[in-house]
């Protein structure tokens, strides 16, 4: 465990201005976003697509870090290069996705757990080789009718500490995702009732683990309202929830807590990183680990033709220095008007 190198990376992932862009996701999520854009998924398309999003000229000025999917860490740019050596030397962190999904939790309708700790070991020692120095995990914790339940967040928090512990000890910051859903009618109290629940079994389970919380980032999903509640909450809302949930459970000796878009549109979670980086006093620093929210408008300009490859560069760069912008509270919104 290098200490020193654990450091550096955590504080790399949240420099001032720059945040995180998820390029991880699964061949099977890939798909269901490339049909959004009639665009076949092969391992070509998706190492064109990716290639695109990370040449972007000037990215490195929003983006610390990129996490990537096992695929994607031992494909090539166009000229040759492997994307995490082609990162390094734009100062560019590569990081991994290593969990293998979230599975049905037995005797737990309706509930998930992460699994992917078998060989985890070896396979982060692999990762670090080929130049990964934080690696992300991703729970799923679902609101329903009497969910989640202690079985759950138990599983999965047990689940995040075993994984957080192994990076650790092998030199690579573990980005742990305790991701509650937005999905369903659930109403705001009730998402922020069940992130205080989730954060708090995952720190403990951290704690009993002896992971350090001087060497770990928290990528926290936003307490927001059910996707379908007919009350849906304000920018300040959001942030005033969010805010009091982390700091009732996350250490302040953490260096920093990175979010997830989870669904929200790009300009909402633009906008309430905006408004939660505003506010004073914080003891950490906080920025984007975005997917959906930083690619959906490239994606859409790509359209799967190289001939769109500047065009949706444009579309991205675009999204990266708002989210820049976003994660010091120096975001507004005409910003984007003038950009459109
Ligand atoms: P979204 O920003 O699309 O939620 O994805 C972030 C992520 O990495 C989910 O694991």
């Amino acid at each position: 465990m290098d200490k020193k190198l654990l450091s550096n990376t955590a504080a790399t992932m949240v420099a001032k201005g720059r945040g995180i862009l998820a390029a991880d996701e699964s061949s099977g999520t890939c798909e269901t976003r490339f049909k959004t854009i009639n665009t076949a998924c092969t391992e070509e398309s998706r190492r064109a697509y990716r290639g695109l999003l990370f040449t972007t000229p000037g990215a490195e000025q929003f983006i610390s870090g990129v996490i990537l999917y096992d695929e994607t860490i031992r494909q090539k740019t166009d000229d040759g290069v492997l994307f995490p050596d082609y990162m390094a030397r734009k100062g560019i962190l590569p990081g991994i996705k290593v969990d293998s999904g979230a599975k049905n939790l037995a005797l737990c309708p309706g509930e998930k757990v992460t699994e992917g700790l078998d060989g985890l070991r070896e396979r982060l020692a692999a990762y670090f080789k080929l130049g990964a120095r934080f690696a992300k995990w991703r729970a799923v914790i679902t609101i329903g009718d009497g969910i989640p339940s202690h079985t759950c967040l138990y599983a999965n928090a047990h689940a995040l500490a075993r994984y957080a512990a192994l990076c650790q000890d092998a030199s690579i910051v573990p980005m742990i995702e305790p991701e509650v859903l937005l999905d369903g009618g659930h109403s705001i109290e009730r998402c922020e009732e069940v992130s205080e629940a989730a954060l708090r079994a995952t720190y403990a389970a951290l704690s009993a683990h002896n992971v350090s919380f001087e060497h770990v980032i928290l990528k926290a999903s936003m307490v927001v309202s059910g996707k379908t509640n007919a009350r849906q909450a304000g920018v300040d809302e959001v942030a005033e929830r969010t805010l009091r949930v982390l700091k009732r459970t996350v250490p302040a000796a953490q260096p920093g807590v990175v979010f997830l878009s989870g669904g929200q549109s790009d300009v909402s979670a633009t906008a309430h990183l905006n408004a939660m980086a505003s506010m004073k006093g914080l003891p950490w620093p906080l920025t984007f680990s975005y997917s959906r929210a930083l690619q959906n408008s490239a994606l859409n300009a790509w359209q799967g033709q190289n001939a769109n490859a500047g065009a949706a560069q444009r579309a991205f760069h675009h999204r990266a220095q708002m989210n820049g912008l976003a994660s010091q509270g120096r975001w507004k919104a005409e910003l984007e008007k003038q950009a459109a």
